[in-house]
């Protein structure tokens, strides 16, 4: 990027010389000399400071921060929440950052019985006489000593309904996603409504299994872990040899479908907040039984289970018959399954940390940093490897301000954030508090969630104008991984090698859904946002996640014997995060290159065209308006001359800061542009027409999600014209977008 800078500026200089702007014009350089102006202001910012800050990233010191972090359970709202959030402020002082926060929020959260063994969540399965001829466990049994800690949470998921429900018949919906449950009734003619059925994780967001069963009319569900998507060995290197999930060890994690306090939706959740009823029907949480087991126990219940056997693709890698299901089978007579289930709602406060270095020149413009900090459990994969790896780059940073060797052109802020398991909680709440000033004042969020779940290769999903920052950065972090042969140098080198684009010119950087923090800042707030993590190569691993996932057993020990010993990866994820982050925060023109943004629009245009012109162009639609929008857009991108035009006289005019903030205002808005106020149709809190996570499945990014959600199954609906109608409203709406993007790249004065 720097060599990009650099050539920018020379064409610059050479428009000068050559170009009818050579020389100012007279009364503009009276208006505007400014003989005290310190240079400092205008000088591009001195790239070898990020060398030193990427040397001085310590390993030893992560694995320290790590093991503190994760030594004892930190779930949302209790008391650790506060415990973990003060340690982080007074750690951030005493490091040398200019201010620090605490911002409590009061939000719906979710526990289940923890005490009163009559009580807690749990499935029997009774014979014709109603004796209990099975139970599951309570807990997930210790399998390490570091595990024997208090107040670790049994196995839950977040806002499921409470309910003690029984079923003569358990039915097998495999991942439980919409095709499962359509292929099953139409295919099958097994029909749910009414039973509980019991889904395997993965493929898409547990939420979205609930919705989905929910739909079909299910009473309850229970979602397992197969050794199939989480356990891919023999099941004999189990954690805590491996780091494979034991047959114990049990996914948590919420089935909220919405972002931030499900009582205070758009708002903040502060004293003042007007709060929904708990039962308003509008709350995005469950209205049937929840319940996650790991694979020993769905064993047990694959054991009770009656009717076809499921074809190949529904088979998983248990060692038993699967089937459909049906009329639960005990010894031959009938059974019946029970879900005792209590988890319940309650309202609690969460805590944020926010640690803040003061830019020199530009305190007004953020560059924003964030990691979630309540877990699960122990959470030393998620999400306190990535809080270690933001400690130590804020330890850095706030070194280097206090020994005066350096301090940022624009403003730094580390984000702790609380609640993010339960759904994106505290981050939500915070942008929605202070949105007016982070719309006009952010450059850009950078997430680092997990930051290490294997060591092969850094993955990175990105909005467009964040893509140079990211190979910039990774080109200067060396490989971490020991073994790798000497031409393999960098991170950049072997991101590559292991996840090339399309056509392997690089590496791949793919599209947000809403998996962590990063969402409300990009559909709310409209910021260039990106998430890095270190992981492991999903050729060889077919797995749905990291195994540990969630369970109990995401411990230290863990890490440190088997994800990362020696810390070398978290160490190279630390140095990519803090080499992203002071790239944007003190380079003197913001490196975002537009034309990215151009071709990312195109190609999403070309996707939406190969997928749904013809249907839309059938039903009157003019695709072609869209190409045109798309082709201006390329057009004031690509030239940017009037921008640069600008740029040139003030140069000359020793006008320099203005310009350089008009420039920078431009890049900084881009994205801001492709937010619709309104929201996508029926989705007041998603705002980027671009880019929203699939409404079937939140984990995954969807490219003009208001138009492929509108036209969803549209053929066979019966109110196929009116839906038609709102799609064509939409469309319009995504043609003015583009339209509003190329006015916040044209000439300031030439807008129109
Ligand atoms: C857990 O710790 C307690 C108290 O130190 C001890 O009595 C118990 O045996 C330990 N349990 C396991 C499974 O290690
Ligand atoms: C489902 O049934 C339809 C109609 O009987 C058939 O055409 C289709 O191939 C079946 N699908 C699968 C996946 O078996
Ligand atoms: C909340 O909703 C429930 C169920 O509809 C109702 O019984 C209760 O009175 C409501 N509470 C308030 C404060 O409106
Ligand atoms: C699978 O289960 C059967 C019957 O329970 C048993 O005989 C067999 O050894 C098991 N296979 C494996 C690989 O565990
Ligand atoms: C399930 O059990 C009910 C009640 O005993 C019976 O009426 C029904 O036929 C059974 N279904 C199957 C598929 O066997
Ligand atoms: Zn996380």
């Amino acid at each position: 990027m720097l060599y990009a800078l650099v050539i920018f500026v020379i064409a610059f200089v050479i428009g000068i010389l050559i170009g009818r702007y050579a020389t100012c014009p007279q009364q503009e350089e009276k208006q505007t000399s400014l003989p005290a102006m310190n240079d400092a202001i205008i000088k591009e910012a001195d790239s070898e400071i990020g060398d030193d800050i990427i040397n001085q990233i310590s390993s030893e010191n992560i694995r320290l921060y790590l093991r503190d972090l994760s030594e004892l359970p930190h779930l949302a709202g209790t008391p650790a929440d506060y415990t973990q959030a003060k340690e982080l402020v007074d750690f951030w002082s005493s490091v040398g950052l200019d201010e620090t926060f605490l911002t409590p929020y009061d939000v719906l959260l979710s526990y289940p019985n923890n005490d009163d063994e009559s009580q807690m969540n749990r499935l029997f399965v009774y014979d014709d006489n109603g004796q209990t001829v099975w139970q599951s466990d309570l807990r997930e049994p210790i399998l390490h000593p570091s595990e024997n800690k208090s107040d670790v949470v049994p196995p839950f998921n977040a806002y499921s309904a409470p309910g003690d429900i029984r079923s003569a018949e358990l039915i097998y919906v495999n991942y439980a996603r919409a095709e499962d449950f359509y292929w099953l009734m139409h295919n099958k003619s097994i029909d749910v409504t009414g039973k509980i059925v019991l889904a395997r994780y993965g493929k898409i967001f547990r939420g979205d299994k609930v919705a989905q069963a929910e739909r079909y009319g299910a009473r309850g569900i229970i979602i397992y872990s197969d050794p199939a998507d989480y356990d891919d060995s023999d099941t004999s290197h189990v954690y805590p040899d491996d780091w494979w999930l034991p047959d114990s060890g049990v996914q948590r994690g919420t089935v909220f479908l919405g972002k931030g306090d499900p009582l205070t939706p758009g708002y903040p959740a502060i004293e003042t907040a007007f709060r929904l009823n708990q039962s308003d029907p509008s709350i995005e949480t469950p209205n049937i039984p929840v319940h996650p087991i790991g694979y020993g126990i769905a064993w047990n219940l694959f054991g009770y289970m009656t009717g076809d056997e499921v074809p190949s693709e529904w088979r998983g890698g248990l060692n038993r018959t699967y089937r459909f299901g049906g009329n639960l089978s005990v010894s031959g007579q009938s059974g019946t399954i029970r879900m005792r289930i209590s988890t319940s709602n309650a309202v609690r406060r969460t805590y944020n940390a926010i640690g803040i270095i003061r830019g020199a020149y530009e305190p007004d413009r953020y560059i924003i940093l964030g990691n979630h900090r309540d877990a699960w459990v122990f959470g030393a994969i998620d999400p306190s490897s990535g809080t270690a790896v933001m400690k130590e780059i804020s330890r850095v940073m706030g070194n280097m301000v206090k020994s005066g060797k350096w301090r940022p052109r624009r403003s730094i802020i580390f984000c702790s954030w609380g609640s993010e398991e339960y759904g994106l909680i505290g981050s939500t709440e915070w942008i929605e508090q202070y949105i007016k000033s982070l719309a006009a004042r952010s450059v850009g969020y950078l997430n680092v969630d997990i930051s290490v779940q294997g060591n092969f290769s850094l993955r990175a999903l990105a909005t467009p104008l964040l893509y140079e920052a990211i190979y910039s950065a990774t080109r200067r972090v060396p490989n971490p991984d020991p073994l790798e042969s000497s031409n393999v140098k960098t991170v950049y080198d072997k991101w590559l090698s292991s996840f090339p684009n399309a056509d392997s010119s690089k590496p791949r950087i793919s599209s947000m859904g809403s998996g962590s923090d990063y969402a409300s800042f990009i559909q709310q707030v409209g910021l260039p946002c990106l998430d890095v993590r270190y992981t492991y190569d999903n050729n060889k691993y077919k797995v749905s996640s990291y195994p540990l996932y969630h369970s109990k057993y995401e411990t230290f020990y863990a890490v440190d014997n088997i994800i990362d010993r020696g810390f070398r990866f978290h160490t190279a994820v630390g140095q990519t995060w803090a080499e992203i982050a002071r790239n944007l925060a003190d380079s003197l023109i913001i490196p975002f290159n537009v034309m990215d943004y151009a071709i990312a629009l195109e190609s999403l245009v070309d996707q939406l065209f190969a997928d749904y012109g013809p249907k839309m162009e059938s039903n009157g639609i003019r695709f072609g308006k869209c190409t045109e929008k798309l082709n201006q857009f390329k057009v004031y991108c690509q030239s940017a001359t009037p921008v640069a035009h600008g740029v040139v006289i003030r140069i000359a005019c020793k006008q320099l800061p203005y310009a350089i903030r008009e420039i920078n205002d431009k890049l900084m808005n881009l994205e801001r542009a492709f937010i619709d106020p309104s929201g996508l149709p029926g989705r007041p809190l998603a705002r980027h027409v671009l880019f929203a996570e699939s409404s079937v499945n939140t984990y995954a990014g969807s490219s003009f999600p208001g138009l492929v959600d509108g036209m969803f199954e549209i053929d066979e609906a019966p109110d196929k014209v009116q839906r038609w109608e709102k799609v064509k409203q939409h469309y319009s709406v995504i043609l003015f977008t583009i339209q509003s993007a190329s006015s916040t790249v044209k000439d300031s004065t030439r807008f129109m």
